[in-house]
């Protein structure tokens, strides 16, 4: 693997999303501050991790930071951020501070984040409409009312204050929605890592005792590949534990004959990848466990089919849906006619999640589902998971050859002109592939 990637061209990446974000403003004001810093305990932090719609819009990846976007005749593009601090610098490593801030991110103007308080109803003032994001975080919201306050405070000394409030995660949703080359240059990064990661995963399990081996493994690649973190908390769930659809503590033993179901993808440049692969522990799927491997694949197959441009977005759920529904009628698992267990949602007893997601910054990406409460088309640029499952828990009347099998197929495919292109295409999937890498 190639670990050598040319450095990000900050102005020729991000200074276009401000422009088309200024468009499509119109006018007024956006404000877009960066998540802060958590504390875990005491002295000790979380790993940082920038909001996402802050760095879609800047790059910047810095606590204490918040970007202003004016829109209009004169648009500018304006960031708040930590000064240098020698001082701190020993401690905590590089700052930019606000002059080297702007030249390598390219805004039009940088300030101390200590100005802000001053700076911000200045910027405010005379504008017609503030574009933000509230209702998430209370001690934001409480900083916004503020600042707008102090504007209202001087309307008699002839200033006006923005008289409408807009929600800009709805303007900004519909941009990140649609994917531009440097996001899939991250994204198909992170697929390559995240493939190694679960080839390497396959490779260990045959000797592997616990569950948490097996995720130290996926974390090795992650890190070797320049992966800052996993997206998301790795799901490595060996036996039973394959049926618990969040399972995390990761920390059981594993058994020969168990399935192992992982569920996991790092982040590289912010962006996500997601795969999930379920194979056997000891080399070979059984009879029952093949039979609903073979299922659950036929079942992504027909969703990866149903996914091009202009097909709805429920189209792919509703091809894996019929697969499935009709192999659990055949496997003794739901009874009666195909349409009668999908209407009456008999097969939810064994698959209760939705087969897909958006993928992006956010391993949920931001994005609409439905627009004027009909599902949306999908468009080229689109990136979406396509992962059904089945999951078979003890109950009556269940097959017991069957029993505690958990079988999820997730990839992450890009809507593209011609139809798709799967990103994670490279991770083993067909059974005989699994099981050769398994035994080399
Ligand atoms: N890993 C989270 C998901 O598959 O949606
Ligand atoms: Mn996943
Ligand atoms: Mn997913």
């Amino acid at each position: 693997m190639n670990n050598l990637r040319p450095p990000i061209d900050y102005p020729t990446v991000f200074a276009p999303r401000r422009a088309r974000l200024a468009a499509r403003m119109g006018e007024g004001v956006a404000i877009v501050p960066t998540s802060p810093e958590r504390l875990r305990n005491r002295d000790a932090h979380y790993l940082y991790r920038y909001d996402s719609y802050f760095y879609y819009l800047s790059g910047f990846p810095e606590p204490e930071a918040v970007m202003v976007q004016i829109a209009g005749k004169a648009p500018r593009s304006i960031l708040f951020c930590r000064d240098k601090d020698i001082e701190r610098e020993i401690w905590d490593g590089f700052r930019f501070g606000p002059a080297a801030a702007r030249e390598v991110f390219g805004f039009d103007e940088c300030f101390s984040i200590s100005e802000i308080d001053t700076r911000l109803p200045q910027l405010l003032a005379d504008q017609p409409a503030l574009y933000c994001h509230l209702g998430s975080d209370e001690h934001w919201d409480a900083r916004v009312l503020g600042w707008l306050n102090a504007v209202r405070a001087q309307v008699r000394s002839g200033v006006s204050a923005p008289a409408a409030i807009h929600d800009l995660h709805g303007l900004l949703d519909d941009m990140r929605v649609i994917k531009d080359a440097h996001e899939l240059a991250a994204m198909r990064r992170a697929a390559e890592i995240s493939t190694a990661a679960h080839s390497r995963a396959m490779r260990a399990a045959r000797t592997a005792r616990y569950e948490y081996e097996i995720e130290a493994e996926l974390l090795h690649e992650f890190r070797r590949g320049g992966a800052p973190a996993p997206a998301y908390t790795s799901i490595v769930a060996g036996g039973a534990n394959s049926c618990v659809l969040h399972y995390v503590a990761n920390d059981a033993p594993l058994h020969h004959g168990d399935l192992l179901l992982i569920d996991a993808g790092c982040e590289v440049d912010g962006y996500a990848s997601d795969i999930t692969r379920t194979f056997p522990v000891s080399g070979r799927y059984s009879a029952a466990q093949r039979d609903i491997y073979e299922m659950v694949l036929a079942a992504q197959a027909a969703a990866i089919a149903a996914t091009r441009p202009g097909a709805l977005w429920n189209e792919p759920h509703d091809a894996a849906v019929r697969v499935l529904a009709q192999g659990m009628i055949d496997f003794g698992l739901c009874h009666g006619s195909l349409d009668k267990v999908i209407e009456n949602g008999d097969y939810r007893q064994f698959y209760m999640h939705r087969t897909g997601h958006w993928l992006g910054l956010d391993v949920h990406d931001a994005g609409d589902y439905k627009r004027d409460n009909a599902w949306r088309a999908l468009e080229p640029g689109m990136v979406l998971t396509v992962e059904p499952g089945c999951y078979i828990r003890p109950a009556e009347g269940v097959p017991p050859q069957f029993v505690n099998i958990g079988i999820r197929i997730e990839d992450d495919v890009l809507v593209t002109d011609a139809g798709v292109e799967v990103l994670t295409r490279a991770t083993p999937k067909a059974v005989a592939e699994i099981e050769s890498l398994m035994r080399g």
